[in-house]
């Protein structure tokens, strides 16, 4: 069976002097039809750039390198903005940590809602007002003939998140990427959202993205994770496996780091160092070494080749054939 989005081998730099330095260095994935992936790994490890790369809302200057990205087999790199514009809200939709700065403060939420279908054609005009009265009651919103009046400064922080929920399913994209949705919120909200995407998932059709810092909060809603640590992905596998049995020495120390994981009454545990600024990094080796436990010499030489094992993939010289072959 087709993934509904395959990424190969993509890398996505920055410049400094003449020098490009990868923020997303040669990673690949898929994404199943209906599946909800995560991604985590600390600030600055890429999780954004990726994110921005699959919706074809590249930073000025950010330069893709290599690889590729398809939505069931179309490429999506390198297509005009003309072409995005048609992709994006219908095919697939952006959800961010601080709704404010995606909605526009001028237009009522309602109007932003129903603009969606508006400029992909999606339903009868008479019909319109009616989608997005339903669709946003389906995302928890009460009141909703008054609410739909209202522009975004007049709501909370919940409201507005959830707001952007109902624009980015409305036309009922294929796929829906949320980048830190919960992070700018308090955490009773935080805990309303992550009801409402554990609720959400079963009604849509789609395939969700979900990204965060946060390991725990990640596992609770996805079947997969991806994780990443200074723009390379070190770990992907199912939630529960990666929680039971964390196998990248960088998995372990997030999930050491997880106040309520198995250590409960101990030291709260912090992985030693920080992740380098960008042009510091090891492009060549294992990022995280510097960081690591257990490294070893050829972990500074070479970046390991993935191992794989049922579901579970590795980047790791402890799991390689040539410690274990
Ligand atoms: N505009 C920019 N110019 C130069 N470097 C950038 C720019 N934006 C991001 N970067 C670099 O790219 C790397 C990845 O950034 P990204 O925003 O994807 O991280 P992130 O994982 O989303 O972090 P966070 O959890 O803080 O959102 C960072 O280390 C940063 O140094
Ligand atoms: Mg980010």
């Amino acid at each position: 069976m087709m993934e509904l989005l395959e990424v190969n081998h993509l890398r996505v730099a920055f410049s400094e002097g003449n020098k490009d330095y990868c923020a997303v260095n040669d990673i690949s994935f898929t994404l199943g039809e209906k599946e909800v992936l995560g991604i985590v790994g600390e600030s600055g490890c890429g999780k954004s750039i990726t994110a921005q790369t699959l919706v074809g809302i590249q930073h000025p200057k950010a330069k893709i390198l290599s690889g590729s990205v398809k939505l069931r087999g179309k490429e999506l790199l390198h297509q005009t903005e003309d072409e995005w514009s048609k992709i994006r809200g219908k095919e697939i939709s952006m959800i961010f940590q601080e709704p404010m700065t995606a909605l526009n403060p001028l237009m009522s939420v309602g109007r932003q809602i129903q603009e969606v279908l508006w400029v992909h054609g999606l339903a009868k005009e008479k019909n319109q007002k009616e989608i997005t009265l339903k669709m946003m009651e389906d995302v928890g919103l009460r009141d909703v003939e008054e609410l739909y009046n209202s522009y975004p400064h007049e709501l909370s922080g919940g409201m507005r998140q959830r707001i952007m929920i109902a624009m980015a399913l409305i036309a009922n994209p294929k796929m829906l990427i949320a980048d830190e949705p919960t992070t700018a919120l308090d955490a009773t909200i935080q805990a309303q959202i992550l009801r409402l995407f554990n609720r959400m998932k079963e009604a849509y059709e789609g395939s969700v993205i979900f990204i965060s810092h946060d390991l725990e909060v990640v596992a609770s809603i996805c079947h997969r994770v991806i994780v990443m640590y200074a723009g390379r992905i070190v770990e992907i596998g199912s939630a529960d496996e990666l929680l039971s049995h964390p196998c990248h020495p960088y998995t372990f120390g997030l999930l050491r780091a997880i106040p309520s994981y198995k250590m409960r009454g101990k030291r709260l545990y912090n992985i030693p160092g920080t992740l380098p600024p960008l042009a510091e990094r090891n492009f060549t080796g294992c990022p995280f070494c510097d960081r690591c436990e257990k490294k070893m010499k050829i972990c500074f030489e070479v970046f390991p080749k993935p191992f794989e094992r049922g579901n579970r993939t590795v980047y790791c010289h402890l799991f390689g054939e040539e410690n274990h072959g």
